[in-house]
Formats: C-alpha cells, structure tokens, sequence
C-alpha cells in the first residue's frame, strides 16, 4: 500500500502542471507510461494566448484555424515536445514522486468519498492500493477507440472509463473532433501550423475546394469545416484513389519550411516518402481530440468527493461543441482474441460515429458495441506473464473503449441537431431550443443513464458565424 497527500493519474502536461501547483505537498504522479512519453509531447501548431506580439518579439504566435488573429504561440512545430519537456524538468526539480508504467483500474470510493485508487504495476503484473487525500484524473482523451486518429495509442479513454464505472457522469461525449490533415496512411497529425504558415488544400483536380465551403477563412476555416470540406470532396470523387486531398506547401520554399515546420517535413519524408519542399502532402480527416470527458466543474471537482479531473480526461466545457485548434481473462483459453474486437469496435466507430452521421448509422453503431461488449467476456490473452504485459494491459484498457463508445453513440443519437464537431446529416440545423444543452451519461445499475444540464453562459451569447 501506497500512500501520500496527493495522487495524480496521468503524467502528461495537465497532470505534469497539477502536480506542480501542489508542489511542496506530499504529490504523486502515476502514469501509464513514462512521461516524456505522455501523448502531450505530440502537440505540434501550438497553444493559444491573447498576447499581442511582445515588444521584445520573444513569443512567436501564429495563424490558426477559425481564429481572428495569429495568436497561437508555438515552438517551431514541436510545442508539446518542448512544453513536456520543461514541465518534466521543473516536476523533478521540485521532487514530485514518479510511479512511472502502472494502470490504474479503480477508484476506491467510499460514502460518495473518494480516498485513493488500486492500481496494476505494469513491469511486474502486481495490484497496488494507493490511499489519498485528494485523486486528480489527468489521463487525457478517447481517440483510439477510432481507427484513423492522432492520438497515441495509449489514449483509449481508460480513465475516463475508469471514473465512469465508479459513479463519476461522462458530459458530451458526442463531441469528438476530426482533424482535417493527418497524414494518408498512418494518421500522424499533420499541423493546422502549415495551413498557418500558408499551406492550402486541392483536390485530385487541383482545384483549392476550400473557396466552395468557406469563402472568407479559406483554409484557416475551424477545423470541424474543414474537415468536413475534404470529407464531402473525396466522397464526391474529387478525392485521390485511396481517400486523400493534397496539402500543398511547396510555394512557402525550403527556407521557411526548414526553420518553421521541420518535424512535418521529417514526419512526410519518414513515413510518406515526400519531401514537401518539393511535393504536396497526401492527407486525410482523423480524429483528433475529445471534448467530452469526466463531468467536471472549472476547479475540476467532479460529483465524488475528493476526486477531481482536468485535462483532455475531463469535460469542464472550456471547447463547448467543438475546439479551435478484465482480470479473469488469465484464466480463459478459448473464445476470442481481445485485438480481433478491438478492430471491428474502431471500424465501427470510423464508420458509422464519424464526421458525418444519421439515426440509421449511430444505431448500427450501438447495436454493434452491445455484440462487442457481449462477445467481451469471452475475450482471451496469450501472453500469461506478469511482466511488462501489454497484451494484458490492452485487453484491460478494451473494456474502458467499449464503455466509451457506447456513450457516445448514446449522446450523439440522442443529440437530434448539428452543433460544433457533432454533424448530423439528418438534422443537419443547429437547434438551440431544445440542444443547448450538456450531455451526461452516467453508469446506474450496470447500465447507462442519459441526462442532461443547461449550458452556463457568462459574457457572450453562442453566435453563428459565416465563413
Ligand atoms: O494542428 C495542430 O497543431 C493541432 C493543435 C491542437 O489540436 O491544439
């Protein structure tokens, strides 16, 4: 048993900055993998600020989708990379304790209380208590229950699961976010930076179709747009064989493209074979990022006493509908393997829950998740180790995906309109008479629960803009 003032879950850069807001507390951070290998450390464009330029011209800041002003500062193309990285140094520095390769598969809740968590320590297969004053979930988002995403694979949405399963509401998870450039074939994020910096899409005719969707943004329309753009250009046959838009940037010269996007040009010619000096990028939509999350309020307390969420685990509705830029299983030899789900769950979801749906494909969906989650059961693990068992651990985490899912197919059929990165093409109008509203799913009973609670709104009234 394990104890001290404060545990986080999740070493990336929210749960790196809790920690550091604790500093001088008895702090540990627990993290599924080591935290320089946080999903964080893939953030690319940058991070936004209503800075102005400084006089000095030391903060960098630059165009980014649906934004009036270039105000995304970055680092080159490699922000997470260097936000992590000094965010690491200053946790160590300020000797936060570090439980580095460990699952967390519970909360321990007691009397709507919360005191500590019950943990899997990956390199040797034990189970670990952990007790606590206060657990903060920063164990970011959900991507990977799709099939065509950014995210690392580590980001199944386990801990959101996780909380779920312990009496914690998920809030909107219909809400998930397709990037509109990740790269043909892989899927590594492709940064909006290089529409920023002056990069442009064409179709297989070479015509810039983002004149047709959005006459004014162009390009740096909001990612959702966009993304929907290159979605309806390559479903309507102006795509390239395969599924793909060009993004084109060989106009900025190897210059600029050198010093400001170096990791994009590395990422083309590493895993496409292109150097975009000279070439156009072959992109795709993805999904990206999730808005949904552990029911939280804005000091990230969430309905359990003493367990608090923050991060892209957590939905305190910062983005609203969009965002600008089994332990038994040891025991089984037969039924199916775990992966062999897994891949018709993000087949299913990439079908069915993505950038465009319907009453017709979202029933599909759930229907699907339900088999799945039968057929679940029955899953097995060859691997019967105890060490650094990532067979074991990806089984676990498949459990966590199939509640995910399933929440949010419930809120996305339930959610008759189109409102942020949620686009419904058989309700295809925003309709805030009856959808200004937030989505929660709780898990009462061992079954899901749909509710919902009024959207906050403070200075500005939700416009609709044209672009
Ligand atoms: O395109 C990008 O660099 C993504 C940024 C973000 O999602 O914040």
């Amino acid at each position: 048993m394990f104890k001290h003032d404060i545990i986080i879950v999740g070493g990336g850069l929210a749960g790196l900055r809790a920690a550091l807001a604790a500093r001088g507390a008895d702090v540990a951070v627990i993290s599924r993998v080591h935290p320089l290998r946080s999903h964080s450390v893939a953030a690319q464009g940058g991070i936004n600020a209503a800075l102005g330029k400084t006089d000095e011209g030391k903060i960098a800041q630059r165009p980014f989708g649906g934004a009036g002003f270039p105000r995304t500062a970055y680092s080159q193309d490699r922000t997470g990379h260097a936000l992590l990285h000094t965010m690491y140094e200053q946790a160590l520095i300020n000797s936060i304790k570090f439980y580095a390769e460990w699952l967390v598969m519970r909360l321990v809740v007691n009397n709507g209380r919360c005191s500590g968590v019950v943990g899997y320590n990956i390199e040797n297969g034990k189970i670990e208590g952990f007790l606590a004053k206060a657990v903060i979930f920063a164990t970011g988002g959900y991507g990977r229950i799709y099939k065509r995403s950014t995210n690392s694979i580590i980001n199944t949405g386990y801990g959101c699961a996780v909380a779920y399963r312990s009496g914690a509401a998920l809030e909107d998870m219909e809400f998930v976010q397709f990037h509109p450039t990740t790269l043909y074939g892989t899927n590594i994020l492709i940064t909006e930076g290089v529409r920023g910096e002056g990069g442009f899409l064409t179709n297989k005719n070479g015509e810039r179709f983002m004149e047709r969707y959005s006459p004014h943004l162009l390009d740096l329309a909001p990612r959702d747009i966009v993304a929907r753009a290159i979605k309806t250009e390559i479903n309507e046959g102006r795509g390239f064989e395969g599924g793909y838009v060009h993004l084109d940037l060989t106009h900025l010269g190897a210059r600029k493209i050198k010093e400001r996007l170096p990791g994009i040009r590395q990422i083309a010619m590493d895993f496409a074979n292109i150097d975009p000096v000279r070439e156009p990028i072959p992109v795709q939509p993805g999904q990206h990022y999730s808005m949904g999350g552990i029911a939280s309020n804005k000091k990230c307390e969430t309905a359990i006493s003493g367990f608090f969420a923050c991060g892209e685990c957590s939905c305190i509705s910062v983005h609203g509908a969009n965002r600008l830029g089994g332990n038994s299983l040891l025991d089984k030899n037969e039924g199916e393997p775990f992966f062999k789900l897994r891949d018709e769950l993000k087949a299913t979801m990439d079908e069915n829950v993505g950038i465009f749906r319907d009453e017709q494909r979202l029933t599909a969906a759930l229907t699907k998740i339900r088999e799945l989650k039968v057929r679940y059961k029955n899953v097995y693990v060859r691997n019967k180790g105890n060490v650094f068992n990532q067979e074991l651990v990806n089984a676990i985490e498949l459990e966590g995906m199939l509640d995910i899912a399933e929440a949010i197919c419930i809120g996305a059929l339930a959610r008759k309109e189109s409102r942020g990165s949620h686009y419904r093409l058989d309700h295809q109008e925003r309709d805030d008479v009856n959808w200004l509203r937030h989505t929660l799913v709780s898990y009462t009973q061992d079954v899901p629960v749909i509710g919902h609670k009024p959207v906050n709104i403070t200075m500005y009234e939700p416009e609709r803009r044209e672009y």
